[in-house]
């Protein structure tokens, strides 16, 4: 009898796999059957994969050369992780360029050429939990079709950008829910995950960047454990798997509660 979780047949693309979620992600892939794992990174996997393609997610050239490479090799991609990200200790110009321009290009670009029933899973953040405040912006930025367009864009609109952690993860969880119908045409399915924070190599950076004292409040209003990497790998699996045949457009909060508790005023943010 077939598991009931299978990506057995299924080739996969996935960014950002050196180390963090995206390495166990890849670990949890091989288990389930996958038949080729593509990873696209700046840095090579120590892991064993099927294929490297070195990739600046935050570099248009870089990722149409891997993308001209996966239409070489001919083969449909049934799976497509977003996962590659950066946090505001690099320049906000850099943090939206690989979080949210780099995800789109390859997104768009890939799409229409994907296996009928497949899947596109993002990696998001709460960090964009406050889309709906600049939906408005944000779908301008998003409607830019040209890269140079959007970089300028972002220049123009440094207040609003600040660090760019926060609003390139709002523009991912929208970017979610706006991709969903173009899928669905393609026979498709797009959806995020949605952490918070995750022990991973980029924690120390949010540390730096958000504060200890923010890092730890988040984590004991949620589960009172930060999550592993293994935990939002398993989320991604799962949305990215046929047991999610249905799902479509959704950002799925995998915070251990953090989000319910602050939404139904069971905790409250440091200070308030
Ligand atoms: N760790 C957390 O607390 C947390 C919380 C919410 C969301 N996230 C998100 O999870 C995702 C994975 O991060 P992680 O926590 O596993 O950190 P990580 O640093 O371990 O993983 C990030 C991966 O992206 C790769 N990468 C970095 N820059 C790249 C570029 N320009 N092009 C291609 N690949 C690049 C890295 O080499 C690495 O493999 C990110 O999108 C991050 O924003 C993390």
């Amino acid at each position: 009898m077939q598991p009931l979780l299978s990506f057995e047949g299924k080739k996969i693309v996935v960014t950002g796999a050196y180390s963090g979620i995206g390495a166990a992600l890849v670990e949890l892939l091989r288990q389930s059957g996958a038949e080729q794992i593509t990873v696209l990174d700046i840095k090579e996997p120590e892991s064993a994969v099927d294929e490297f393609i070195e990739t600046d997610m935050g570099n248009p050239l870089s990722i149409d050369a891997a993308l001209a490479a996966i239409a070489a090799a001919d083969r449909k991609v049934d799976v497509l992780f977003n996962n590659a990200g950066v946090a505001a200790t690099l320049p906000a110009d850099t943090v939206m360029r690989v979080n949210i321009l780099g995800l789109k290009r390859l997104t768009n670009r890939l799409l229409p050429n994907m296996q009928s029933g497949g899947a596109i899973v993002n990696t998001a953040s709460v960090a964009g939990n406050r889309w709906p405040e600049h939906l408005p912006q944000i779908s301008a930025l998003l409607s830019i079709d040209s890269w140079d367009e959007g970089v300028a864009w972002i220049g123009d609109n440094e207040a609003l950008v600040a660090d760019g952690y926060f609003f390139s993860k709002e523009c991912v969880q929208v970017y979610t829910m706006q991709a969903a119908k173009t899928a669905t045409a393609h026979a498709l399915r797009i959806n995020s995950v949605c952490p918070s924070p995750v022990d991973t190599p980029l924690l120390p950076a949010f540390r730096e960047t958000m504060t200890d004292e923010i890092i730890d409040w988040a984590i004991e209003a949620g589960a009172g454990r930060v999550a592993t990497a293994e935990d939002q790998a398993r989320a991604l699996l799962f949305l990215g798997s046929d047991l999610a045949g249905y799902v479509n457009g959704v950002n799925l909060l995998v915070d251990g509660g953090y989000n319910a508790a602050l939404q139904m005023g069971q905790v409250a943010l440091p200070g308030q």
